[in-house]
């Protein structure tokens, strides 16, 4: 029998929309790092406002790095995942888990997009870029908690269709099947990740790749704006 090549919204977005952001994504942030070295950065606004910059940026970070890693641990140990998850107090202390740093990335991120809306010099260093990175962001992190809360046990079935799903493509032999059947919130889900991969390169989500960001472990910093007084007229 031969198999026939279909081309709909699923192989669409589940499949060539994954290869295409990958090869985006390798060719753009190789390109921007040898042409603009020095925009290679979150372009941080810190020094404009730092109260509100650190209690939005600090818990955003905290949960979407142990939430991504989470994601990367059942991508590469998906029979350890299944096996702790075998019993019941297991499976519920790891949902928890995600849950609570699933909603510290909400909290931290609505902190930060409420920062920029209210701060009016904050609005103005805010690009179009910049509000489409938080609006797809946003939904990945809405998509993910409510993923969560309303397809029960998710990191089990996670480990056993997503990630088969995963490898496929990552194995170039695209199995689309394994995840055809979702409901549409988690195939959302699997989609933004898959746009945020495509606009990596073009926003300043490129300052991932230059870790380490020393805001997450310093203190705020008190920034002293010494030409103000000049500037009014009032002397040095
Ligand atoms: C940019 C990439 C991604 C981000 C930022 C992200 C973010 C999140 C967040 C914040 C949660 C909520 C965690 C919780 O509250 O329990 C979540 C859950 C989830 N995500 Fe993702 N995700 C990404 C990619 C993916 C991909 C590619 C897949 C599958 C192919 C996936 C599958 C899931 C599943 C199944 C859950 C539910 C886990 C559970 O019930 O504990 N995610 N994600």
């Amino acid at each position: 029998m031969t198999e026939h090549f279909t081309l709909d919204f699923d192989t669409i977005l589940m499949v060539i929309l994954p290869y295409v952001a990958f090869v985006l994504f390798l060719v753009a942030s190789i390109q921007r790092y040898r042409g603009q070295m020095f925009t290679y950065s979150s372009l941080s606004s810190q020094f404009l406002e730092n109260r509100h910059h650190f209690w939005a940026l600090v818990p955003f970070h905290y949960g979407i790095i142990v939430i991504l890693l989470g994601h990367l641990i059942g991508l590469l140990l998906p029979q350890t995942v299944l096996a702790w998850n075998s019993q019941p107090l297991r499976l519920y202390i790891l949902e928890v888990s995600a849950l609570v740093f699933g909603l510290l990335t909400l909290v931290g991120l609505l902190g930060i997009i409420y920062r920029r809306m209210r701060d009016i010099q904050i609005r103005f260093v805010t690009s179009t870029a910049d509000w489409i990175v938080l609006g797809v962001l946003l939904v990945q992190v809405f998509s993910g908690i409510y993923t969560a809360l309303f397809y029960g046990w998710g990191s089990s079935w996670y480990a056993s269709t997503a990630v088969p799903y995963l490898w496929s493509l990552v194995l170039l032999s695209p199995s689309v099947e394994y995840v055809a059947a979702m409901p549409v919130m988690v195939k959302l889900h699997i989609i933004g990740a898959w746009a945020i991969l495509a606009l990596f390169p073009f926003t300043r989500l490129v300052h991932v790749l230059v870790v380490p960001n020393h805001y997450l472990w310093r203190r705020p910093q008190l920034v002293r704006w010494y030409g103000i007084r000049r500037l009014t007229g009032g002397g040095a």
